[in-house]
């Protein structure tokens, strides 16, 4: 039984193709992860399945109903939650909640607030100013928002940028409550390797548009993983490397290995200690998946974007 089937989601801007043909499944009750970087196309992904924005082509069908045909059906089914602030601080934290009532049409919605409330801990904070809650209350009181018209799928886009460390870990435990408590899938979106790793079960690495790998972290990392050595050239260095499994560019060199300790010495013959300037070992993690995966890392295929729209407007003078 599936909360969201996507079936070639696509957005375009003009030319631009923000989302590619994109199809992933979540099953009920999962909470299921895209990752990728800056421009990757999460948001607009969201945008698309919560119906604030229309797909170019393709369909998805959320909590059963088509966001083409029947978006105002899936708009009662789900919550969700922005990346950028939802709550009106002028307002009380009960007052957030009747508007959220209003504009999501939940009746009988004071008995589902206080139980909320109750169940995070703040109602007796309850005719406090949202401007005065901390940001920990504060993230408590936009999920209640979320899940008070008993959502199946709520949507997180980046729900912890910005935070700090500790804030960051509450969240996730909230995360991970809501979804056993309220037997709630959740699709969240974020740039964090860690946060994909710990909190989703499932994960669609997307990039450019386009989902480049769907699996468990676990299988990403037995499928992309290994240790990479990364090699920081020293200006002019030359190099004369056939080494398997190797890009070089101008000023570096990453090598993927089974064992980066045990590989390291050859490495470093291979590609000569007078070329070196810096070395850096990545152990397998989700960084690691996503350089195997796209030959960069998440803030170099960030960089590219910038670079993309640099071209655009230079050609645009
Ligand atoms: N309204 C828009 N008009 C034109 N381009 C857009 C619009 N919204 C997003 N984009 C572009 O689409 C790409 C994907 O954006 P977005 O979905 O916000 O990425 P992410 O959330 O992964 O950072 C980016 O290159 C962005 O600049
Ligand atoms: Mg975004």
């Amino acid at each position: 039984m599936y909360s969201i089937e996507t079936r070639d989601l696509t957005k375009k801007y003009g030319d631009f193709v923000a989302v590619d043909h994109i199809s992933f499944t979540v099953k009920r009750g999962e909470i299921f992860g895209l990752l990728g970087p800056n421009g990757a196309g999460k948001t607009t992904t969201i945008k698309m399945l919560t119906g604030l924005t229309p797909p170019t082509e393709g369909d998805a069908l959320v909590a059963g109903f088509s966001i083409v045909r029947n978006p105002i059906e899936v708009k009662s089914r789900i919550g969700w939650i922005s990346s950028e602030v939802i709550l009106d601080d002028d307002l009380t934290g009960w007052e957030n909640l009747e508007i959220q009532a209003r504009l999501t049409g939940v009746k009988n919605w004071k008995e589902r607030a206080t139980e909320l409330l109750k169940y995070f801990g703040i109602l007796e904070f309850k005719d406090r100013k949202a401007g005065k809650f901390s940001t920990g209350m504060r993230k408590k009181l936009e999920i209640a928002m979320a899940l008070l018209n008993s959502p199946e799928v709520i949507f997180m886009d980046e729900p912890t940028i910005g935070l700090d460390v500790n804030t960051r870990a509450t969240m996730w435990n909230l995360i991970r409550q809501i979804n056993k408590d309220y037997e709630v899938t959740v699709l969240l979106t974020t740039h964090y390797m860690e946060e994909a790793d710990s909190l989703c079960n499932r994960l669609g690495i997307i990039n450019k548009g386009r989902i480049i790998a769907m699996d468990t972290p676990e299988e990403l990392k037995n499928k992309y993983g290994g240790d990479v050595i990364e090699i920081e050239l020293k200006p002019g260095a030359k190099l004369n490397v056939s080494l398997e499994n190797t890009q070089v560019t101008d000023s570096r060199v990453r090598i993927r290995v089974n064992n980066a300790e045990s590989a390291l010495m050859d490495v470093i013959r291979a590609v000569g200690g007078d070329n070196i300037k810096g070395i850096r070992v990545n152990k397998s993690s989700l960084d690691v998946v996503f350089i195997n995966l796209t030959g960069g890392t998440m803030e170099e295929q960030e960089f590219d974007a910038r670079r993309f729209y640099a071209m655009i407007r230079r050609a645009r003078r």
